[in-house]
């Protein structure tokens, strides 16, 4: 799978007749409660067409005859329950994605740890679908007029998709994926491949060996503790409602040490009323000292 094939997409919606299944609103209904229940991800009624186009693939693959029966195999295997997520995540990402989060790092949060004599960060991307956003994260600390050949650093990468999560372990990607990165990023964070492979780039193994990969769904415990230098939870908000949203801020909130970074994505805020972050600029906010 890659990146891009389960990006968020417009879809025309389309009449039932012209469905190879049925699916009715009680279906959809039956597929946004369990998302929810499980994931937090609250769907949005316009989502039908793109739900049973991401669905219809796993009612083929076991040859059932409707989402009637696709619901009694969803809830008796939980193998089939972890392809029902997997299907049902938007993974869009990309290597230095809101690109200020990773240059405010880079240019001051390291310096400033620096100064202070600091030689240890911790790190955590908490929704890193295929592992751009923790590489980008181990380019800037490299990409730092700071030098960190002697410091301990740890970049926690999880999310709740194992599909995106195993492409994340191959740090392998489609040299497209990388056109985009100025020249000194490439040189710091890549290998070309060779021969057959010289159309993949690889994230060098020094870079790799910084990042370990978990699955870890941000509604049920997670196995990363505190404290931490900086968390990324990056759009993946915007899936959550106003209330899991603030659950899960306080959450993160408790893991940040005092002086740590929480960065989010651009479409996404903290809710009025939260008092242990404070707005840095641009989506990136501060726990308070
Ligand atoms: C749009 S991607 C964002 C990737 C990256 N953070 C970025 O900004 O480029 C959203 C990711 O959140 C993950 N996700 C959705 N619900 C989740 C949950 N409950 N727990 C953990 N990860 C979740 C998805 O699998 C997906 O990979």
């Amino acid at each position: 799978m890659t990146t891009t094939e389960k990006g968020a997409r417009p879809l025309a919606p389309r009449q039932d007749n012209a469905r190879e299944f049925t699916f009715t609103l009680s279906d959809f209904k039956q597929v946004k409660n369990r998302l929810y229940d499980h994931a937090g991800i609250a769907l949005a009624d316009h989502k039908l067409d793109l739900v049973y186009n991401r669905l219809v693939r796993r009612i083929r693959a076991l040859k059932v005859k409707s989402f009637r029966e696709y619901f009694i195999a969803l809830d008796n295997s939980p193998e089939e329950f972890n392809h029902f997520i997997n299907a049902m995540t938007t993974n869009l990402t990309s290597f230095y994605r809101e690109a200020h989060h990773f240059e405010y790092i880079s240019n001051t949060y390291l310096p400033a740890l620096a100064k202070q004599g600091q030689k240890t960060l911790r790190v955590w991307s908490s929704a890193c679908s295929v592992g751009e956003e923790p590489y980008s994260i181990a380019i800037s600390l490299l990409d730092s007029s700071v030098k960190i050949s002697d410091w301990k650093i740890e970049i926690f990468a999880t999310d709740i998709d194992t599909n995106v999560l195993a492409t994340a372990k191959t740090a392998v990607y489609p040299m497209k994926r990388i056109e985009g990165l100025s020249l000194k990023r490439k040189k710091i964070g890549f290998l070309r491949g060779k021969g057959t492979h010289k159309s993949y780039a690889m994230v060098k193994p020094s870079l790799q060996s910084w990042v370990k990969f978990d699955q870890c769904n941000l509604m049920e415990a997670w196995p990363v503790t505190g404290p931490l230098d900086i968390i990324f939870c990056r759009n993946v908000m915007i899936y959550f409602d106003k209330e899991t949203q603030w659950k899960l801020l306080e959450r993160m909130a408790t893991l940040l040490k005092p002086g740590g970074l929480l960065c989010i994505g651009h479409s996404e805020s903290l809710p009025k009323g939260m008092t242990t972050l404070k707005l840095l600029g641009r989506t990136i906010y501060q726990k308070i000292k």
